[in-house]
């Protein structure tokens, strides 16, 4: 039972709050006794997660949104203030990808990928800061990737649109530092997640698609973005997979490129053929009768926690308690070592004595 009150409960919206990521932060949140804007387009995934955050304890307010809509999105701003007051923490999350190779794309799906994943970052951000910037205060949560750093063969569209947010991002932070604002603005990068997205998203492979492992729960990721909303960091990682991918990029980019294009292919597909004949959700929501839910297919092989997250978290702890074993050792080598020469110095001492006497 959380020891929230209703007047200093939190307002959050969260995008894509349907399923997977956004599913389980909506959760998260509720847990801690927020109100929640959920916004995403699936009837029967929103009117799930509006359940969730209910049963976790928070409140909800289900806004149907297409986030690729900037007028959606404002509108959905003021459905939630309406509803539940000044907004206070925003989360960027919705996304759709295609998965593909480059070649074979169309020239709407590029289009589409782009509007919905970075330009509907993009307007969640402008009508969070409208409503923050004024108030001096608020947070906005962009819901990254590894990938926002590098990319892999067969996500162009992902992963273009994912780097854009990561430019954007940093380019309106340092608005924020220049016009000294205390709004937040942060960004957490994921690793792999078992979420629906492998199920709808529009597939072109000839196999089944999966998160490249090592696969995480949604939970990980949920628990990491409601932490990063109350902590002042640029950015958060995720996975040692993600700090793999992201710092092997910077000193060996060449060397991820070959292997890449490698291993890229088998390591995003399992051995189980393609449906041809299912629908994908790029233009339209496919869970209008079914409720997806946060979790996807590979809960056997997810990981229910990231010790870099963990490490991450506590960094400033864990430092702590390295410079004070420091101290201790130093202090016990000196102690040593001052008692070891007092002996000898004694032992010298009391050697002239008797050589005078
Ligand atoms: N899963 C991974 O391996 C992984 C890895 C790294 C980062 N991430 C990041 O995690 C976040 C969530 O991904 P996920 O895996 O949870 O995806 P997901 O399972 O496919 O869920 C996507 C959410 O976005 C919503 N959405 C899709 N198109 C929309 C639109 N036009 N307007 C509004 N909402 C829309 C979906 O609901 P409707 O279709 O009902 O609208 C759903 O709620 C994304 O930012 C993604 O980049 C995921």
């Amino acid at each position: 039972m959380n020891s929230t009150t209703e007047s200093d409960a939190d307002v959050v919206v969260v995008t894509g709050a349907s399923a997977g990521v956004g599913r389980a932060t909506a959760r998260a949140f509720a847990e801690q006794g927020a109100k929640v804007g959920l916004l995403a387009r699936g009837e029967a995934g929103l009117e799930g997660a509006r359940q969730d955050v209910e049963d976790a304890g928070g409140r909800a307010l289900v806004v149907p949104t297409d986030v690729a809509d900037s007028d959606q999105v404002e509108a959905a701003a003021d459905a939630v203030e309406d509803a539940f007051g000044p907004i206070d923490i925003w989360v960027n999350n919705a996304m759709t990808s295609v998965f593909s190779p480059a070649a074979e794309m169309e020239s709407d799906e590029y289009r589409r990928v782009t509007e919905v994943t970075y330009l509907g970052c993009v307007h969640g951000t402008q009508v969070a800061l409208d409503r923050m910037r004024p108030r001096n205060e608020g947070t906005i949560i962009q819901v990254g990737s590894a990938l926002a750093y590098r990319g892999i063969p067969l996500q162009s569209a992902y992963c273009g649109s994912k780097h854009a947010i990561q430019g954007f991002t940093e380019s309106v932070r340092t608005e924020l530092i220049h016009e000294d604002s205390d709004v937040q603005l942060s960004m957490v990068q994921m690793p792999a997640l078992n979420t629906p997205q492998f199920e709808w998203v529009r597939n072109r492979l000839p196999d089944k698609p999966q998160p490249v492992p090592p696969i995480y729960q949604p939970e990980v990721a949920a628990d990491a973005i409601v932490w990063a909303s109350r902590h002042d960091r640029d950015e958060l990682w995720v996975g040692r997979s993600t700090a793999k991918a992201i710092l092997g990029n910077r000193i060996i980019p060449r060397q991820l490129d070959n292997l890449l294009a490698r291993s890229g292919w088998g390591s995003q597909m399992i051995d189980e053929p393609a449906d041809s004949d299912r629908t994908d959700n790029l233009w339209d929501p496919v869970d209008d009768e079914t409720d997806y839910g946060a979790h996807g297919a590979f809960d056997e092989r997810a990981r229910d926690r990231s010790y870099l997250l963990w490490a991450s978290m506590y960094l400033p702890h864990l430092l702590a308690v390295a410079v004070a074993l420091v101290v201790l050792l130093g202090a016990a080598i000196f102690e040593w070592w001052h008692a070891d020469h007092s002996v000898t110095d004694s032992e010298s001492t009391d050697a002239g004595r008797d050589r005078v006497r």
